[in-house]
């Protein structure tokens, strides 16, 4: 069994994940969290919320996954959210181009249709099913399509990211927020995308768990306030120009270039600092620059967090992305609905301008009814669309002409307090589910132990384990039983999740528990009846020591930061 087999089967034994829809045979692309798996995450996320909600003071946000199709439209996700499919001409089955070429150990470094028709003719790449020959690559939306209401219905899609949700409320948002930049807007979620083929379980779902954070920034100032605090932390980089990895600080990166901005260096650096906290081996992390045309159609930069995984591989689990303006732009133009910002100046400035006044009798006479709508364009117009003869409107899509007879255009000076400008955003977008795998993955261990049996240890990081303390009468007789059971109403009154065993010998009852990763276990044992003391055992160093009861809950308080 290789080491993804096995975690995925100790996973389902001890409770942290099912396949889904089990017992109707299964459908690819969808896990159950169990009782452990749902503790580990919730976990995880607890750290990603200190870090972002606590940490950065963002504001989190709950949106529907449900979403009108106009939303995917602006944001272009109706064109350009697709993968390259390619269908055996023989037994029509649908195969992701780029995963069939990768899986020959083939890179690929343009991804587009003809690179993939390319790469397969020449490698001769066959269908795996049935060995039969492939037709041309063509794009397949990911969206899950569905209708919203009955009757006349209207298209929508389940969300594929949770991200548009923080752009269509930026108005919101950004009065909350005082109208000051940068802040962020964050939200935990569920996101959807109907995967082609997936093959890699818990590391490509169909339905999965997203945390975003959406920060916007001016422009013209992508420092980052806090980047003095970040600046040492060290990361392996793999820039695109080079493609080679190299460690160094962010500080560095940034002055030497290689990352672009403060902003992006400084979520780099957090994400690095975060993962540390959960436990993911900083030594298998590195932050991968996508190449060009790998990048997502809103990006126009973008540092992957990679986790190395045995069986798997660097794969993915956040994307750092320079959206820059590209969502609230969209949004804007789509819906008619200003999202800009205000860029404010020092000291109010004396503009000269000038402005177009409508001759309101003349405009009723030739535009009736919309008469009122021409003078509100009239009013807001540039002077540069003032053409000799007139000036050219577009009202509710219709283009018209306003004969220069029907207004007076004076140069007329004004007050002005700033400026308006679309804010640009930076983008760390977790992968809760596959940081769920990387922290299972990075703290997996399969040893023997003194009888030469298999043993496994999970070393989670204390923070993230879903039970922190084992607690263990050595026999349910002479009362050690109820006093085992009152350490544990102590300690779960005290915060601290706890788990009483009194099931098979002490050493099966630690191996239940390091195989679930718990990091301390309690042994009540006859000395308690005499010293009122029990044996504290450390899972990583197998260390026991004797502890009084009324120092265990202030001692696992501290340990766990609480
Ligand atoms: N919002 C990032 C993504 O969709 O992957």
């Amino acid at each position: 069994m290789d080491k993804y087999a096995e975690i995925l089967a100790m996973a389902k034994r001890r409770g942290f994940l099912y396949p889904s829809f089990e017992i109707y045979g299964g459908v690819a692309g969808f896990y159950d969290y169990g009782p452990m798996g749902a503790a580990l995450k919730r976990k995880i996320e607890d750290q990603w919320r200190k870090f972002y909600v606590l940490g950065e003071g963002f504001g989190e946000i709950m949106c529907p996954a449900v979403t009108p199709e106009e939303v995917f439209i602006a944001s272009g996700h109706v064109k350009e959210f697709t993968d390259f499919v390619v269908e055996c001409k023989k037994c029509q089955t649908a195969f992701r181009a780029d995963h069939l070429i990768e899986e020959t150990g083939l890179k690929i470094h343009q991804h587009n249709k003809e690179t993939m028709d390319k790469m397969i003719a020449e490698a001769k790449i066959k269908c795996p099913q049935c060995g039969g020959e492939f037709a041309e690559a063509h794009p397949v939306n990911l969206m899950f399509n569905t209708k919203i209401g009955v009757g006349k219905n209207k298209n929508a899609y389940l969300r594929p990211e949770t991200a548009q949700g923080m752009f269509l409320n930026f108005s919101s948002l950004y009065r909350h927020f005082r109208e000051r930049l940068p802040f962020g807007a964050v939200q935990l979620g569920r996101g959807y995308r109907n995967e082609i083929s997936p093959r890699q379980g818990l590391i490509r779902q169909r339905e999965f768990w997203m945390a975003e954070a959406e920060i916007f920034f001016d422009p013209e100032n992508k420092k980052h306030p806090r980047f003095a605090q970040m600046k040492d932390v060290k990361a392996t980089l793999v820039p695109n120009t080079t493609r080679e990895p190299v460690e160094m600080t962010l500080g560095d990166a940034l002055s030497k270039g290689i990352v672009k901005n403060e902003a992006l260096a400084y979520y780099i650096a957090l994400t690095s600092k975060l993962f540390t906290t959960i436990g993911i081996d900083p030594a298998r992390l590195r932050f991968r620059q996508h190449e060009h045309d790998e990048m997502a159609h809103y990006a126009n930069d973008c540092w992957d967090a990679e986790a190395f995984l045995d069986k798997l591989g660097w794969v993915e689990i956040t994307g750092i992305a320079d959206r820059s303006a590209y969502d609230l732009s969209s949004h804007m133009k789509a819906s008619g609905v200003d999202l800009s910002a205000m860029r404010k100046y020092d000291a109010p400035r004396t503009v000269e301008r000038i402005a177009v006044k409508p001759k309101m009798k003349e405009l009723g006479q030739k535009f009736k009814k919309d008469a009122g709508d021409v003078k509100k364009a009239l009013e807001s117009v540039d002077a540069c669309a003032i053409g000799p003869e007139g000036i050219e409107l577009e009202i509710n899509g219709n283009k018209i002409f306003v004969e220069k007879e029907l207004y007076e255009a004076a140069k007329v000076q004004e007050t002005v307090y700033g400026e308006r400008f679309i804010p640009h955003v930076i983008e760390p977008s977790y992968g809760i589910d596959r940081i769920f795998y990387t922290v299972m993955d990075h703290a997996f261990s399969r040893t023997k132990n003194e009888e030469g049996e298999e043993y496994t240890t999970l070393r989670l990081a204390p923070v993230v384990a879903p039970i922190k303390v084992g607690i263990f009468p050595l026999m349910c007789k002479d009362g050690l039983d109820k006093i085992a059971e009152e350490i544990e109403a102590k300690l779960r009154t005290a915060g601290i999740e706890c788990q009483y065993d009194d099931s098979g010998s002490i050493g099966r009852r630690y191996a239940r528990m390091d195989e679930i990763g718990t990091p301390w276990c309690i042994t009540v044992d006859f000395d308690t009846l005499k010293d009122n003391t029990v044996t504290v055992r450390d899972r990583d160093t197998k260390e026991q020591k004797r502890v009084k009861i009324e120092a265990l809950a202030p001692m696992f308080r501290e340990k766990l930061g609480l």
